[in-house]
C-alpha cells in the first residue's frame, strides 16, 4: 500500500491543470492553526529543512500544498513548483522566496489571502512520502490592507479544505494556552464533530508553566481525538533568530522529551513520531477513500464525453470563432482526464 501516496501527488497535479469545473477531491492533510500556533515550524521539521516564508503577522496568504517524495535515486534533496513546470531548485532559499513572489503575484505584496494554492513537489532521498497543505493562520484583527472581513475570509478558505470528508486534519494546538479555546480544534469540531478525521499536534511544550505539563492532553484524556496527539517542540524565535537548523532543533527536541520526568516514558512525542503517524493515516485514509475517487473520475469523463459528442454534432455553427476553440479547450480537457484517469488506475492497482 506504501505507493499509494505518489499516485495522489500525480493525480493532484493533473487535476491542477484542468482549468475549472473539477470537483474531485483528493485526501490530503491540511495544517490548521490559529496565527503563531507554529504551523510553519512544524512544517519545517517534517521536511527537516527552512524553506517558508518567515516573519511576524500573515505571513502564509495562500496555501501551499506541499508534496515530498521519497527517492532514493536522489542524493540531494530539492524542489519542484507546479507554476514553474521543469526547473528544479535545489537551494531551500530560492524556495522560499520564490513562494514569496508566486503569493505576491497573485495577491499583492500586501496582507490580502487568496484561496489558490501553490504547488510544490519537494523530492529527497530520505523523505517519508506525505502531502500537507499550509493554510493561513486564522486571525482576529484585520491589518494593513486586509479587508474587514479578513477573518471570515480565512475561516472560509480553512473550512473549503476541511469539509471535504477526504481531508485529514492536523490541529495545531500551542500548549502555552488552554486547549478548549483552540481555534484549530473548534473549527476542526465543527466539520469533524466525533474527531475521527483529526489529528492533534500540541506545540510549544517547552513553554508551560512551571509545575503543569501536557500528559493529560498526549494521553488523550482531555479532548479526546481518535487519533490523539503528538507533542512537539519547535524551536523558539530566539533559536531561529540565532540561526539555528532544523537538525539542531530536532535534536533538540529529542533530548527534550528524553530528558524530561513528564515525557520520557511516552512515544507519543517528537516530529519522527509524527510523520511515522501522518504517512500511515494518510496512507490508509487513501485507500479508504480512492474507490469512490475512481467512480467520480469516470463520471466526469462520461459527463465530457457527452459534451464532446454533443459539440461535433452542432459544427460548424453560425459563430466561427467560438465553437472550434470550445472544442479545442474540451478536447485538452478530455485528453487529460483521460490522463488522470489512467495515472489513478493503474498505479493504484485498482
Ligand atoms: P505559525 O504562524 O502557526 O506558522 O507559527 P510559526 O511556526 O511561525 O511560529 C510562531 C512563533 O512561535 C515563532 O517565533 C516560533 O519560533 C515560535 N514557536 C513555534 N513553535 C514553538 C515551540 O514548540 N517552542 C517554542 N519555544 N517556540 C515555538
Ligand atoms: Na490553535
Ligand atoms: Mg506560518
Amino acid at each position: 500500500m506504501e505507493g499509494l501516496i505518489p499516485v495522489v501527488n500525480e493525480l493532484q497535479d493533473a487535476l491542477a491543470s484542468v482549468d475549472g469545473g473539477l470537483a474531485l477531491d483528493l485526501p490530503q492533510i491540511a495544517v490548521v492553526g490559529s496565527q503563531s500556533a507554529g504551523k510553519s515550524s512544524v512544517l519545517e521539521n517534517i521536511v527537516g529543512r527552512d524553506f517558508l516564508p518567515r516573519g511576524s503577522g500573515i505571513v502564509t496568504r495562500r496555501p501551499l500544498l506541499l508534496q515530498l517524495v521519497r527517492n532514493t535515486d536522489t542524493v540531494e534533496e530539492y524542489g519542484e513548483f507546479l507554476h514553474r513546470r521543469g526547473e528544479i531548485f535545489a537551494d531551500f532559499e530560492e524556495i522560499r522566496k520564490e513562494i514569496q513572489a508566486e503569493t505576491d503575484r497573485s495577491v499583492g505584496s500586501g496582507k490580502n489571502v487568496s484561496a489558490q494554492p501553490i504547488h510544490l513537489r519537494l523530492i529527497g532521498p530520505k523523505y517519508m512520502d506525505l502531502t500537507l497543505v499550509d493554510l493561513p493562520g486564522l486571525t482576529k484583527v484585520p491589518v494593513g490592507d486586509q479587508p474587514a472581513d479578513i477573518e471570515l475570509q480565512v475561516r472560509n478558505m480553512i473550512l473549503t479544505y476541511i469539509e471535504r470528508p477526504t481531508c485529514l486534519i492536523l490541529a495545531v494546538c500551542p500548549a502555552n494556552a488552554d486547549l478548549a479555546t483552540s481555534d484549530a480544534l473548534q473549527l476542526a469540531q465543527r466539520v469533524d464533530a466525533d474527531g475521527l478525521r483529526t489529528i492533534g499536534v500540541l506545540t510549544k511544550i517547552d513553554l508551560m508553566d512551571g509545575g503543569t505539563n501536557a500528559r493529560d492532553i498526549l494521553e488523550n484524556r482531555l479532548i479526546p481525538l481518535t487519533y490523539g496527539y503528538v507533542g512537539i517542540v519547535n524551536r523558539s524565535q530566539r533559536d531561529i533568530d540565532g540561526k539555528k537548523n532544523v537538525q539542531s532543533a530536532l535534536e533538540a527536541e529529542l533530548n527534550f522529551f528524553r530528558n524530561h520526568d513528564s515525557y520520557k516514558d511516552l512515544d507519543r512525542v517528537g516530529t519522527p513520531c509524527l510523520i511515522a503517524r501522518l504517512n500511515e493515516q494518510l496512507t490508509l485514509h487513501i485507500a479508504e477513500v480512492l474507490p469512490d475517487f475512481k467512480v467520480k473520475v469516470q463520471r466526469q469523463i462520461q459527463n465530457l464525453e457527452r459534451q464532446l459528442n454533443k459539440m461535433v454534432l452542432d459544427y460548424p455553427h453560425d459563430d466561427p470563432q467560438w465553437k472550434p476553440k470550445a472544442l479545442i479547450v474540451l478536447t485538452i480537457k478530455f485528453s487529460q482526464l483521460y490522463k488522470i484517469e489512467m495515472i489513478g488506475m493503474t498505479d493504484a492497482g485498482l
